[in-house]
């Protein structure tokens, strides 16, 4: 009954009330639903448009949607990479069937609910999908290759990181609960379940850390193993040693970010280089604790505080892109490469910012087919253009301009990638297989192909490609081919 739906969001939508939450999520139909690959979850987990963009809705104790949800505000307050919350829905109820809600009409007190036929349904959590993000499975198709799985995993490591950093201990660290965007040639891991987090103000101890790596560790084995025991994962590949790679980059980007040093005093340069070293791995460093030895002859750093998002900062303030981290990168580097080219090294910063996102960014992105503008995100586009060029180039002995290479990016290229950009539409987009439910909260299905950005990544992977659906147990969408071909 409708009477005792209760709403919790920052700001309501209104189009929530136009969803049918009387209805067991299972039963919604394809008018409501959009189909889009997600991983594999003990909840009913289903994609819906809400005013014109997709959330996700996964159905789930009133309490934990309560605690998820606020979890999830205080990551966001944090600035770490997770998705966004909308709401929480509680109190939903199925009427009685139609007998029975005619006996209920009839009841001089008005009663609703259990004793008349209805029942109590779950409460829903509702966050935003997040664009251009996809599953571990659907990154890929046919097999995982050693290279996009080590690159999966150096993103999650990423990801642990700073969440370790801001004091989340996560509890449920693994390949299937994060969602993965495309990042210049790597990738950028963002926390999508965070029903078993905790937040430590006080920061957390090494055995809660440690606990987390172990966790992860355990559940990346386990999920690769799954995929080869599916057959989707390239021979040769040991499961274990690239679950090893989720603690030899977590270790040693933990101790780049906070480790101390210690040095003679005479070697005060070495501050500098901590400094440059730190933002070279895309950190910032808010607050350095600097000591010295009671003989005043030698000196320990520790950074106290730091932030992810150098380039990303760097890039926002000279041209207002926001974009992920190695992206940020990529173009600060096309920026000053065009000021070398330029001559204009002497000019201010901001203007030639200004003149680059103008004259060769923009450009570039607008060159872009409407039609082909949901394939990958602009800033990722234009990494690969860079790459194009590199080969092209390479391929000719000489710098081919920008406007040749874009050409053949889109037509060679781009044309043949799938869309990565929500899919807004019916069943008919939809790519979902059956799931292996014999492996429980394991991962079910997977694919391969090339998790690289490059020109070649192109590849054309073809036929039958496990769906990066995850609930399978749940959702109905029929199999129409692989989307993730030539991604
Ligand atoms: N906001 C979102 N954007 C994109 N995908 C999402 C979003 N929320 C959920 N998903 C997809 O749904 C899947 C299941 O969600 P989630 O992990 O929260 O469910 P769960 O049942 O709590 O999982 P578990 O079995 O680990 O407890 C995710 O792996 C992800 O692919
Ligand atoms: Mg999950």
């Amino acid at each position: 009954m409708t009477e005792s739906l209760s709403i919790t969001a920052s700001a309501i939508d209104p189009g929530l009330l136009a969803l049918p939450w009387s209805t067991p999520l299972a039963d919604w139909s394809s008018h409501d639903i959009v189909y889009l690959p997600k991983g594999i979850s003990r909840h009913l987990v289903r994609f819906a448009t809400l005013s014109g963009r997709v959330v996700a809705i996964k159905e789930t104790t009133a309490e934990m949607a309560r605690r998820e949800y606020d979890m999830l505000g205080s990551l966001d307050r944090l600035d770490v990479p997770c998705v966004q919350r909308v709401a929480v829905i509680d109190g939903r109820w199925a009427p009685a069937p139609r007998g029975a809600a005619q006996r209920d009409a009839t009841r001089a007190d008005g009663r609703h609910g259990e004793d008349a036929g209805g029942k109590p349904l779950a409460s829903a959590l509702v966050t935003a999908h997040l664009r251009f993000s996809l599953p571990y499975r659907a990154l890929f198709t046919q097999v995982l290759r050693p290279d996009t799985a080590n690159r999966l995993v150096d993103a999650l490591a990423v990801l642990l990181v700073r969440l370790h950093n801001v004091g989340f201990f996560w509890g449920g660290v693994s390949l299937s609960n994060t969602l993965f965007r495309r990042d210049a040639g790597a990738f950028a891991a963002y926390l999508v379940d965070a029903e078993t987090g905790e937040l430590h103000e006080g920061g957390l101890t090494r055995g809660q850390r440690e606990h987390d790596l172990d966790v992860a560790h355990t559940n990346i084995a386990g999920e690769i193993l799954d995929l080869a025991a599916g057959g989707r994962l390239e021979r040769g590949m040991d499961a274990v040693e690239i679950a090893d790679g989720i603690i030899s980059s977590y270790r040693s980007l933990w101790d780049a970010l906070t480790g101390t040093e210690t040095f003679a005093v005479g070697e005060s340069w070495r501050i500098t280089e901590r400094v440059q070293k730190l933002n070279a791995l895309g950190f910032d460093i808010g607050e350095m604790s600097i000591r010295t030895t009671p003989d005043g002859t030698r000196v320990s750093i520790q950074p106290k505080v730091v932030d992810a998002g150098h380039h990303q900062r760097r890039l926002i303030r000279l041209t207002g892109l926001d974009v992920e981290e190695n992206q940020a990168r990529r173009l600060l580097n096309d920026l000053d490469e065009y000021r070398a080219r330029t001559g204009a090294s002497d000019d201010d910063e901001e203007m030639v910012a200004h003149e680059w996102l103008t004259r060769v960014f923009e450009p570039v992105i607008r060159a872009i087919p409407f039609e082909l503008r949901a394939k990958l995100e602009p800033a990722e586009v234009f990494h690969q253009v860079l790459e194009h060029r590199w080969y092209m180039s390479q391929a000719r002995g000489v710098s081919v301009p920008l406007a040749e290479v874009l050409a053949g990016y889109i037509d060679e290229v781009l044309r043949y990638r799938r869309d990565e950009a929500t899919v807004m539409g019916p069943a008919t987009e939809t790519l979902t297989v059956p799931i292996d439910l014999g492996s429980s909260a394991g991962p079910g299905s997977g694919s391969a192909g090339p998790g690289s950005s490059g020109p070649g990544s192109g590849s054309s992977g073809s036929g039958s490609v496990q769906a990066g659906s995850g609930s399978g147990a749940h959702d109905e969408e029929e199999p129409t081919g692989d989307w993730r071909d030539l991604v």
